[in-house]
């Protein structure tokens, strides 16, 4: 798919097929998301990619146990009454990072690269915001089973996968300058 196309297609998608992501469709997303920008090169990402039904089970209660009322009423309100943080996502891509300069960017660089590559795959994608920054233990001793050092913060996460339902794509309105 062409570039521009892509940008401009790319919608959220919050409802997913239960189908699982292919190993070498996710294995091309993850390497888009390696060769995004990172301040000064310092590729200090770290992207943990978690597919497996019981540790996604493990991180939504985490997430679910330590929600607020009222996150815990929009959460379920989206999904038919059930919490579920990334919308029942066969795929659900963590970005974090080690760095202190711009981390938060660094990660972002990586998760709309991924966004992208994942549509050029015929996937849908969605921004998860509810791990960021989290201080939840439970999450990260979750992290820390999987590899990651404690000292990495997640700054984004991405789901991934066949979107249920073709998301509406209006167009959109931002403000642009051009000074000659
Ligand atoms: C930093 C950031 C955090 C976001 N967090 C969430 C989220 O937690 N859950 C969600 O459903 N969408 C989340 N989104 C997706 C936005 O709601 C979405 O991009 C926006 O409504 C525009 O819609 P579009 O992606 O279809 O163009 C997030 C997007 C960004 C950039």
């Amino acid at each position: 798919m062409n570039v521009d196309k892509a940008i401009r297609t790319r919608r959220s998608v919050r409802e997913y097929k239960d189908l699982p992501v292919e190993d070498e469709k996710l294995r091309q997303i993850l390497l888009a998301g390696t060769y995004a920008p990172s301040a000064m090169n310092n590729q200090n990402r770290i992207i943990v990619a978690i597919t497996g039904e019981t540790a996604k089970e493990k991180l939504n209660a985490a997430v679910e146990a330590e929600a607020s009322e009222e996150t815990r009423k929009r959460i379920c309100a989206r999904n038919g009454g059930v919490f579920d943080f990334f919308y029942g996502a066969p795929a659900l891509i963590a970005v974090l990072s080690t760095d202190v300069l711009y981390p938060e960017a660094d990660c972002a660089t990586a998760i709309e690269n991924m966004a992208l590559a994942a549509l050029d795959l015929n996937l849908g994608s969605c921004w998860i915001n509810q791990l960021t920054r989290t201080q939840n233990a439970k999450v990260k001793s979750i992290f820390k089973r999987f590899g990651v050092s404690e000292d990495a913060v997640i700054y984004g996460c991405l789901a991934v996968g066949y979107a249920a339902t073709e998301p509406e794509k209006k167009d959109k309105g931002g403000k642009v300058i051009i000074v000659r």
